[in-house]
């Protein structure tokens, strides 16, 4: 028997609970029930009824089990049918909502290899598989790595075009990369830029980031990726303790510039509701001084500088060069990106934008839903 079969099932006084061909229990609330059924459920998927409007100690006057679930409410003699198969897929056992939750696939240095990262931007356009492909790309691994984007200036829009829309900023729609006179940022000097995330200042903070190379002929210049999901989770295991102080204690993030003042307080790794890691606020050029109580002081130090080190660690960042035409667009939430330092001397020219992850998303479920159609 399979798991959306119903094997047997009984009437509680304020559930029913349904064992299922699998072995597995469920247990559905009265209330539950009259909530979500079918009937209470406009054509467009949106609830109609309010919780007003059913009883506190909303109870069937009957259950019957066949094809579908079926049940007669006593207050008002209505009748909703439920289908097994949408039962079993909101069941609200923890196990069962955990199953269903989908989780990033960490990695690091040894382990990223021969994942599928690489697209060339002409087939995103043309093909709807390739670009389900890349946007999965990026859900999953956290960044994907587009070819043969054109490399005139504002071509970065039309990667953007393909899922969603520009997140425009104070530094603009785009931002140009390249060594300045009197740089307002280190991103603009030939500087190394350790791994970090992209303006920690801001709430909510830019979820998407791209950058897209236009030319990169400088010795040096490299770029850096590492998945902070990952590296949080070894942090966790490795220590405990260290970990509990990035994801308790607050810091301030600060841009400020003639026609900007932006500040945030955060913590450096946060976690959801269930206490996964959900985001890494990390950069050195923002952070402001610490303030965590006196007797907090040195443990946060020690537990800031082994996370440092750990996100530098070669066995989880990966180095690689990118050079015209190439762009790479990342989960700013997740993954810590920097490069490696250059001389003057040849050039170097990246135009950068931030977009919304939820647009991507968005898009992204769209496609599979026609993939699962066609
Ligand atoms: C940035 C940045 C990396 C690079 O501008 O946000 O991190 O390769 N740039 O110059
Ligand atoms: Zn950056």
């Amino acid at each position: 028997m399979n798991s959306t079969t119903i094997r047997n099932w009984s009437l509680k006084p304020r559930s029913i609970e349904i064992q299922w061909g699998d072995g597995h229990t469920s247990t559905f609330h009265h209330i539950w029930l009259r909530d979500n059924a079918p009937s209470n459920r406009h054509p467009s998927g949106q609830k109609l009824g309010d919780i007003s409007q059913i009883p506190a100690g909303i109870a069937p006057t009957s259950l019957d089990v066949g094809e579908k679930v079926r049940i007669e409410w006593s207050h008002d003699g209505q009748v909703d049918e439920f289908d097994p198969t949408w039962l079993r897929a909101h069941a609200y056992e923890p196990e069962e909502v955990r199953k269903r939750s989908r989780r990033p696939i960490l990695w690091d240095t040894a382990s990223i290899d021969g994942a599928p990262l690489d697209f060339e931007f002409p087939e995103l356009q043309d093909s709807q598989a390739a670009l389900r492909g890349m946007l999965q790309s990026v859900r999953d691994y956290g960044f994907a790595i587009l070819h043969q984007v054109p490399t005139e200036p504002g071509s970065i829009f039309k990667v953007v075009d393909l899922f969603g829309y520009v997140r425009e900023t104070n530094y603009g729609r785009l931002f140009d990369v390249r060594v300045t006179p009197n740089p307002s940022n280190l991103a603009f000097t030939g500087l190394t830029l350790g791994g970090h995330t992209d303006n920690p200042y801001r709430h909510p903070v830019p979820t998407l980031q791209l950058l897209h190379f236009l030319k990169n002929s400088v010795e040096g210049g490299d770029s850096t990726l590492v998945d902070g999901f990952h590296v949080a989770g070894l942090f966790r295991q490795a220590w405990p303790e260290g970990f509990e102080l990035l994801a308790g204690m607050p810091v301030t993030f600060r841009f400020a510039s003639e026609d900007a003042d932006l500040v945030y307080e955060s913590t450096i790794i946060e976690r959801d509701v269930r206490g996964e890691v959900s985001g890494i606020r990390f950069n050195n050029r923002s952070v402001q001084a610490f303030n965590c109580p006196p007797e907090t002081m040195e443990a946060y130090y020690e537990a800031f500088r082994a996370f440092g080190e750990l996100l530098e660690d070669p066995a989880n960042k990966i180095t690689f060069k990118l050079g015209p035409g190439d762009l790479m667009i990342f989960d700013n939430q997740r993954i810590l990106h920097g490069r490696i330092g250059y001389q003057a001397g040849g050039e170097r020219h990246l135009q950068g934008c931030y977009a919304d992850m939820d647009s991507l998303l968005s898009k992204l479920a769209v496609l599979e839903r026609q993939g699962e159609e066609a």
